[in-house]
């Protein structure tokens, strides 16, 4: 049995003590890491993300009178009571329950026949970490809402649905990786997403069966991307899309990147992009040659490659902290394979990639090494490639 599995009957048992009647089900949707790709996915590239055995659970059941009502195990403040047909985008005030609610505001602008509803949830995914709680809380409700309206959605729509509540009614500017991770990711695989074709591959990515470990290093540096960094980067992109007259920088092919860059370097008002378009070209470079190793079946030759992505997110996309420097210099040094920061940066996650008999060594010297420098103890875990979203029972 996972933890998930085991989470459910709990989960169940707090919806009784909240609501006082039975859920109809209990939904799940994993965090994530990912790979390699990294601020790619709003340019139209390509990304590798894999979902991580920590989940969001939702119990949920139906209502008939509009009513929409969001309990959390994991946040003060008791039950959040709102109807359906007065949710409106950037509710003040809303924490954590207008992820869930701009579900359901993001399916009724679709004209999806979805009604109120009760939901509990418990999670496993810590929060600030770069790991994409609030994709699988949205994926997780997404998924529920799905069933109890019979709504018959594929995992693409409730993923672009997802990424609709959390851009228009939340107010964050993200991309569609970690709502498609947390939808459509496979046990024992990683996901190859093409963001602007929204088309995917299961890559396989069997860890223990090559005698690998992919460690998650969580840096305790707590990451908001509604900060104005990120939005700031996205829009440099565009920016520089525009001035090279591409739809996205998903378009700039690799042999072309000297000639793109001599001629944002020529116009003053777009000089400053260039690093930002080199971290993106090459980054979505380095997701086919990630890609191609792995179906190659030579997974530890994708170590290097990881290091170099996060090099140039530290480098050109500016996008690192210290805390994920360090993770990936002391990691490195310690003879992990590569590493590098995931997720949007600022804080949060990195992964390393490490043999199996190297992992506790490793994992060792990164909490030295912060312990050096007197930097907050990490939080180390392992990531095993898990499921994506699914109903528990
Ligand atoms: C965050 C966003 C994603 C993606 C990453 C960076 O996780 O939610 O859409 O842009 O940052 O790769």
């Amino acid at each position: 049995m996972t933890d998930t599995e085991h989470a459910a009957p709990r989960t169940a048992v707090a919806f009784r003590e909240v609501y006082g009647a039975e859920p109809t089900g209990v939904w799940a949707a994993p965090g994530r890491v990912n790979l390699i790709g990294e601020h790619t996915d709003y340019n139209d590239g390509f990304v590798l993300p894999l979902a991580l055995p920590h989940t969001t659970l939702a119990a949920a059941a139906p209502r008939t009178d509009g009513v929409l009502r969001l309990h959390s195990g994991g946040a003060d403040g008791g039950v959040v009571d709102l109807r359906i047909d007065e949710l409106r985008p950037a509710p003040p005030q809303a924490g954590w329950a207008a992820y869930p609610a701009g579900v359901v505001w993001a399916m009724r602008e679709a004209g999806l026949p979805v009604g109120g509803a009760d939901l509990h949830y418990e999670s496993t995914v810590p929060t600030g970490a770069g790991l994409s709680s609030s994709a699988a809380l949205e994926v997780a409700t997404a998924l529920a809402l799905d069933d109890l309206f019979a709504l018959g959605l594929e995992r693409q729509r409730l993923a672009r649905i997802a990424q609709r509540a959390e851009n228009a009614f939340v107010g964050v500017p993200c991309g569609i990786m970690d709502q498609t991770a947390a939808a459509c990711c496979t046990e024992g695989h990683a996901l190859f997403l093409d963001t602007r074709e929204l088309t995917h591959r299961q890559v396989p990515f069997d860890l223990p069966g090559e005698g690998l470990r992919l460690l998650v290093v969580d840096t305790r540096v707590k990451h908001a991307l509604g900060d104005g960094a990120y939005a700031e980067r996205r829009a440099g992109c565009e920016r520089a899309a525009r001035a090279l007259g591409v739809r996205a920088l998903r378009d700039v092919a690799p042999a072309q990147l000297p000639d793109a860059l001599a001629r944002l370097a020529g116009a003053p008002d777009v000089a400053d992009v260039q690093p930002l378009v080199r971290h993106v070209v090459t980054e979505n470079h380095r997701v086919a040659e990630v890609i191609a190793c792995l179906d190659a079946g030579r997974p530890r030759a994708i170590g290097p490659l990881l290091t170099a992505g996060h090099a140039s997110l530290r480098d050109d996309f500016a996008v690192s902290c210290p805390e994920l420097d360090l993770v990936v210099e002391a990691a490195t040094a310690a003879g992990a394979l590569g590493a590098r920061m995931t997720g949007g940066g600022f804080g949060g996650s990195a992964v390393v990639l490490v043999e199996e008999a190297d992992a506790v060594a490793v994992g060792a010297a990164v909490t030295e090494a912060f312990a050096a420098a007197g930097y907050t103890a990490p939080r180390l875990f392992e990531a095993v490639p898990s499921a994506g979203a699914h109903r528990i029972r």
